[in-house]
């Protein structure tokens, strides 16, 4: 019997590839670029997609998808990429990759924390540089952790594995999400992002990118923080304004900062190269072996159990489909 045909949008790590081998016939775009324009004409003929943070799925290209695609799959826990509803207009699920990777990007929320904290980028580049000079009982003194209020904006799986992590930093944990989260228990609940960050000595954005969090950190809100406080980002670059996140390291509101996600990826605005008491890191928050293999399995057996055993797997981010789903549109391939 045929496999159903795969649209795999950038080379994945060999044993989701092998998963992936073994239940479709793959068609794999080989280019390390991401597929941009090339999405259309390659999903030509296939039954499922499974595509990146990096490729957008807006109402304009759900249009134009062959209707031979039946299922989605996103590499990737955010799903800002992809317009559901128009997905669900068209009667294809789609699945995400949520929990696999939720270790990783707290273990990168905690890097970016102590590397800010601690200005421990600009002490490597001056070793690396030979400018290390003598020790010295004035130079690189950062702030430690210990007995900060960390102040976490989405309290999610993710946000969780942050404040569970801190705990053994002795830090005092404290969130701001929309309703109290039923697992947050013992950490401080703030009913509103500005409250939050009046009491935040060390404040995460782990929020996802969503109509109503887009653009929420601005000048007005930075300017509430505690002067010289930590400042870190592993969710998505679209929260930040990042004119006014500049102005506050510059002016030293912000006191450090640490970043994974900006605007524009991977075109970062040039002024953050420029920044003192500043980690950055090009969005690697997922990247460990264990997620990636994680998310590559998560994203090949959704699709697989939905389009081989006619199954509805827990990922989906558009249930509602599910029931839409007609004789007409819910052909085997
Ligand atoms: C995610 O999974 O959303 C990560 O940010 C990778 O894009």
């Amino acid at each position: 019997m045929n496999h159903p045909a795969l649209l795999i949008t950038r080379r994945l790590p060999e044993p989701v590839l092998a998963l992936a081998r073994a239940a479709f016939d793959v068609k794999l775009w080989p280019h390390d670029e991401p597929i941009g324009v090339q999405l259309l004409p390659w999903a030509q003929g296939c039954h499922a997609l499974l595509v990146m943070a990096t490729d957008r799925l807006d109402a304009a290209l759900w249009q134009q998808l062959p209707p031979t695609v039946q299922a989605v799959s996103t590499y990737s826990v955010g799903h800002d990429h992809i317009d559901l509803t128009a997905a669900t207009a068209r009667g294809v699920p789609v699945f995400n990759t949520p929990d696999v990777l939720s270790d990783a990007v707290a273990e990168t929320a905690l890097l970016l924390m102590l590397s800010a904290a601690r200005d421990a980028s600009a002490a490597e580049t001056t070793l690396r540089e030979r400018r290390w000079g003598p020790w010295s009982p004035t130079r690189f003194l950062g702030r430690q952790l210990t007995g900060q209020r960390l102040g976490i904006y989405g309290m999610g799986r993710i946000g969780l594995g942050i404040a569970q992590r801190a705990l053994g930093f002795g830090m005092q944990v404290q969130y701001h999400n929309r309703t109290v989260h039923p697992d947050a228990n013992g950490f401080v609940y703030h009913p509103s992002l500005e409250s939050l960050m009046a009491h935040s000595d060390v404040f995460c954005v782990c929020a996802p990118s969503t109509p109503q969090t887009r653009g929420a950190i601005n000048a007005e809100r930075l300017a509430l923080l505690p002067h010289g406080a930590v400042f870190v980002n592993i969710a998505r670059g679209d929260l930040i304004d990042e004119d006014a996140l500049i102005e506050a390291i510059t002016s030293g509101q912000v006191g450090a900062a640490g970043l994974d996600v900006y605007r524009n990826e991977p075109t970062i605005d040039p002024r953050f190269l420029e920044l003192p008491r500043t980690t950055l890191l090009p969005h690697i928050g997922s990247a460990t072996h264990d997620a990636r293999n994680g998310m590559g399995r998560l994203a090949v057996e959704a699709l697989q159990a939905f389009l081989l055993n006619q199954q509805r797997p827990a990922n989906c981010l558009n249930p509602d489909v599910f029931p839409m789903r007609t004789a007409e549109t819910a052909t085997r391939p």
